[in-house]
C-alpha cells in the first residue's frame, strides 16, 4: 500500500514538473509575440511558431516563394480606346483643402453622427475638408519628374530588408528603393500605387521605376554600391519618396475590438475628438483599399494572428504610419494585386471580415468605385494610368486577363458592400 502510494507520488510529481515545464515554454513563445506564418495556408501557420522578428519575413518567404507569374503587358494594348480617359492622370486632380492640423479644433469631441456622416454611409464634406491633404498629384508629379532626372549619390542600408536600399539624389531628396526578388513584388508595389490614384486615395508616397545600370547617368556615382548589392543586371526597381517623421499607428478601438465595427452609429463614433475621426476616415480608405488589392501584409495579417495573439491589435500595424499631421502613410504595398491574388484563397476569409465591419466611406472613393463598375473598365483604367505615367511600365509588365479579371469582380464586390450599407442606414 505504501510503496502503491509512493509510486503515485513520484509519478504526480513527474507530471507537475512536465506541466510546468509545457506552460513555461509556451508563454516563454507567446513571450516573443506574433507567431510565424509559414509559407501555406493559414491555418497550417499556427503550427509554425517563430520569434516576433521573424514575422515579417515569413511574409517575406510567402511572397518570394512561389512561381515566378510572366506578365502580361500586351494583353490591355487596345483597351484604352474604349474608355475614353485621354491620360488619366489629368482626370485626377483629387480636390482636398489643405488643413492646418494642428487646428484645436480637432481636440473637439462629436456626440452623435451630426456633422460627420451625410447620406447615411458616407464621410461628411467637412470633415473630408479638414482630412490631412496626403501626397497631392502636384506633389507627385514634381517629386517624380524631378527623381527621374536626378543622379543617386548614395545607397545606404535602410528601408527594411537587406536588399532595400536608401537612395540619397544629387537634388538633396531621398528614396525608398524597393528591390523584388521576382518582378512581381515590384508590380504589385507600382500597380498598388497607381490604383490608389484612380481611387482618390491620397495616402501612397509618390513612386517612379528605375532600371538599375551602373553604367547610366542616375546610377554612376554609385556603381560601387551597386556591385555590392547583389541586386541582379538591369533589374526594375521602385523608388518610392522618403517620408521623414513617420510614427507607428495602432489600429483604432472600432477595428481593433472583438465585434470589430466602424458603422454610421452613434456607439461606433461617440465621443471621439475630430482627430480621431479624421483618422477613422483613412482607415475605410485603407481597408477598402487592401480588399481590393488583396493586400494581406497590413490589417488583415493581424485579424489572422489574433487565433493565437490576442494583443497583435495593441502593437503597431505593419506597413501603416503616419506623420504628424495626422495623415497615414500606406508603404510596402507589393504584396497587392499579384501576389496578394494568387493567395487568394488563404486569405479571403479575412478580407471578408475586415470589409464587412466597415459601412462608412468616403465619397470620392465609392464613387470611383461606382464608375469602375458602371463601365466594367477597372483594369483598362489602371493599364492607362500606369503606361501614361511611367515610361518603364513595357519594361515590368501588366497584370494578366486573370489578374484584371479578379480586380473586376474585387471593385463590383466593393460596389454590392456600399449599396447594401447605403440600403441599410440610409434610413436614418
Ligand atoms: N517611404 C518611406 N519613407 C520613410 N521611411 C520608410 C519608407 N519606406 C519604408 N520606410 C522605413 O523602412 C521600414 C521598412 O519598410 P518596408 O516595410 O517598406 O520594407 P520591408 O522590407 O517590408 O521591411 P519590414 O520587414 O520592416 O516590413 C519602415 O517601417 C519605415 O521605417
Ligand atoms: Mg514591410
Amino acid at each position: 500500500m505504501r510503496i502503491a502510494l509512493a509510486r503515485s507520488l513520484v509519478v504526480f510529481f513527474l507530471c507537475s514538473c512536465a506541466s510546468l515545464l509545457y506552460v513555461w515554454t509556451g508563454l516563454v513563445e507567446i513571450g516573443h509575440g506574433r507567431s510565424k506564418r509559414a509559407l501555406g495556408t493559414p491555418g497550417a501557420a499556427v503550427l509554425t511558431r517563430q520569434p516576433d522578428k521573424q514575422s515579417p519575413k515569413t511574409f517575406r518567404a510567402l511572397l518570394e516563394g512561389h512561381v515566378v507569374h510572366k506578365a502580361r503587358f500586351s494583353a490591355y494594348k487596345n483597351i484604352s480606346n474604349h474608355t475614353g480617359y485621354g491620360s488619366a492622370t489629368g482626370n485626377l486632380k483629387v480636390e482636398q483643402t489643405n488643413l492646418n492640423t494642428h487646428n484645436s479644433n480637432h481636440q473637439q469631441v462629436h456626440t452623435g453622427l451630426h456633422g460627420l456622416v451625410e447620406d447615411g454611409v458616407f464621410w461628411s464634406d467637412r470633415l473630408e475638408s479638414l482630412l490631412p491633404r496626403g501626397f497631392s498629384n502636384a506633389h507627385a508629379q514634381s517629386w517624380k519628374s524631378e527623381t527621374r532626372a536626378s543622379q543617386i549619390v548614395s545607397l545606404e542600408k535602410g528601408c527594411g530588408r537587406t536588399s532595400n536600399r536608401l537612395a540619397r539624389f544629387s537634388n538633396g531628396t531621398k528614396a525608398c528603393v524597393r528591390y523584388g526578388i521576382n518582378p512581381d513584388q515590384v508590380q504589385g508595389e507600382t500597380l498598388s500605387y497607381y490604383l490608389a490614384i484612380l481611387l482618390g486615395i491620397p495616402n501612397l508616397p509618390p513612386l517612379v521605376l528605375s532600371q538599375v545600370n551602373p553604367n547610366s547617368g542616375q546610377w554612376s556615382r554609385v556603381r560601387g554600391e551597386v556591385m555590392d548589392s547583389q541586386w541582379s543586371e538591369n533589374a526594375v526597381v521602385s523608388l518610392t519618396e522618403w517620408v521623414s517623421n513617420l510614427t507607428g499607428v495602432v489600429t483604432p478601438a472600432p477595428l481593433r475590438q472583438e465585434g470589430r465595427r466602424l458603422h454610421p452609429l452613434r456607439e461606433d463614433l461617440d465621443n471621439r475628438t475630430t482627430g480621431e475621426v479624421l483618422e477613422l476616415v483613412q482607415w475605410t480608405d485603407l481597408i477598402l483599399f487592401d480588399y481590393l488589392t488583396a493586400n494581406f501584409d497590413r490589417l488583415v495579417s493581424n485579424v489572422f494572428s489574433l487565433q493565437w495573439d490576442s494583443r497583435v491589435m495593441e502593437r503597431d500595424t505593419s506597413n501603416l504610419h503616419k506623420v504628424p499631421s495626422g495623415g497615414l502613410v500606406f508603404i510596402d504595398n507589393e504584396a497587392g494585386l499579384v501576389h496578394g491574388y494568387r493567395v487568394l484563397e488563404m486569405w479571403q476569409k479575412y478580407h471578408e471580415t475586415l470589409l464587412s465591419s466597415v459601412c462608412l466611406f468616403r465619397k470620392i472613393t465609392a464613387s470611383r468605385i461606382f464608375d469602375m463598375h458602371r463601365l466594367q473598365d477597372a483594369a483598362a483604367r489602371l493599364l492607362i494610368l500606369y503606361r501614361d505615367s511611367e515610361p518603364l511600365a513595357p519594361e515590368l509588365g501588366f497584370l494578366s486577363e486573370d489578374q484584371a479579371g479578379i480586380l473586376q469582380n474585387r471593385v463590383d464586390q466593393l460596389y454590392k458592400h456600399i449599396l447594401n450599407c447605403k440600403e441599410k442606414y440610409s434610413q436614418f
